[in-house]
């Protein structure tokens, strides 16, 4: 039997441009209309997440509101023939915890179409250690392996290392056998992302190249950027011969101060990743990868757990781009 309320992180907008975020008990009837209410087991915390909390209208248009484009739980109530209450269900990206109220809540209430059943020899807890993060990771990784970009090939650079994209993709790469020099900002995370499987670490400043050639010596057979900006253009022109680049975040600039050289003459790819919008058929037959052959040994090694109390503090460090590794949120 359900109860009418529940526990959620709340962002409000205090004065103009001044947002605060707060724990409160909501109720049920308040959530959006939905095919399926979901008590939330386990959320996670993305950049995407960190935008919303902090006010960002280009992610969330409207306050008060509740963040966590992740969510993890079972089904309380279905409208849906593919899922039944007692169903447990991952549910991330589309507008859940952007515009619709997100997994830092401990229920959600979505379409069917959002939700996907939880694959076997994968636990609730194990989905969000992966989260949109992972998700994202492993559709930059399926793009090299099918483009194919191969082991035997060379390296593979992978920018945001120690954030949560970084470090799944990090991970995964190494499992398939692929040599990975990683960027990285943090010196004193060398340790960790040696443990994951990084071969070779390479500073930011040597991973971004200001002198304007066109086109910089061959190092990479491809690469899985989260950053963007000079290293993710430094990256395409390092990139070999019919090299892959694969792009999914801006955290150190939504520009690309790039020639269309490494294209034309070195029939170098770029390759867009989406997360929030990829089709469910897509979605399904990723998660089973990260489930199955793709399943990172190590996976709880990579998250810290915190609970809603927490999460105010560990978002400021990620927005400082101090976090490390996945952050996992309890609302058992
Ligand atoms: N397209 C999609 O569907 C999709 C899905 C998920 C995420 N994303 C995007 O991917 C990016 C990474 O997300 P995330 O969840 O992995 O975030 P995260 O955990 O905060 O990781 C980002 C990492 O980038 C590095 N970094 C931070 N600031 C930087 C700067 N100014 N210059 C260069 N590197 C910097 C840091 O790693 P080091 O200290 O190791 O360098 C940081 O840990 C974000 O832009 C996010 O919005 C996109």
């Amino acid at each position: 039997m359900q109860n009418n309320s529940y526990t959620a992180l709340v962002v409000k907008e205090a004065s103009p441009n001044n947002y605060t975020r707060e724990i409160e008990t909501k109720t049920i009837k308040e959530l959006p209309q939905g095919d399926l209410l979901i008590r939330v087991h386990y959320s996670s915390l993305n950049y995407k997440d960190a935008l919303s909390a902090s006010g960002n209208r280009g992610v969330t248009r409207h306050y008060p509101h509740v963040p966590g484009i992740d969510g993890a739980g079972v089904v309380e109530e279905s409208s849906s023939i593919d899922f039944s209450p007692g169903d447990q269900v991952i549910a991330t990206g589309f507008d859940l915890g952007m515009n619709v109220s997100g997994g830092y809540g401990q229920y959600i209430r979505i379409p069917a179409g959002w939700a996907l059943h939880c694959p076997q020899h994968l636990s609730l807890r194990e989905s969000m250690i992966y989260g949109t993060a992972g998700f994202t990771a492993a559709q930059s990784v399926n793009k090299l392996v099918s483009h194919p970009v191969l082991p035997e090939q060379g390296k593979i650079l992978i920018s945001g290392a120690t954030g949560g994209v970084g470090s799944i993709a990090v991970s995964i790469m190494a499992k398939l056998g692929y040599s990975i020099t990683a960027v990285s900002g943090k010196p004193e995370a060398s340790d960790f992302l040696t443990k994951l499987g990084a071969a070779e670490i390479i500073s930011r400043q040597q991973a971004s190249d200001s002198s304007g050639k066109p086109l910089l010596k061959e190092k990479w057979a491809g690469a899985i950027d989260t950053v963007g900006g000079e290293i993710l253009a430094t990256t395409i022109k390092s990139t070999a011969y019919g090299g892959l680049v694969t792009c999914c975040g801006n955290v150190a600039s939504p520009e690309l101060p790039l020639s269309v050289y490494p294209f034309i003459l070195r029939g170098v790819s770029l390759l867009g990743i989406d997360s929030a919008k990829c089709p469910i058929h897509i979605r399904q037959k990723i998660w089973q990868k990260l489930a199955g052959a793709w399943k990172i040994e190590n996976l709880d090694s990579l998250a810290t757990e915190c609970r809603l109390p927490e999460l105010s503090g560990i978002i400021e460090k990620m927005l400082q781009g101090r976090q490390t590794g996945r952050v996992i949120v309890n609302l058992l």
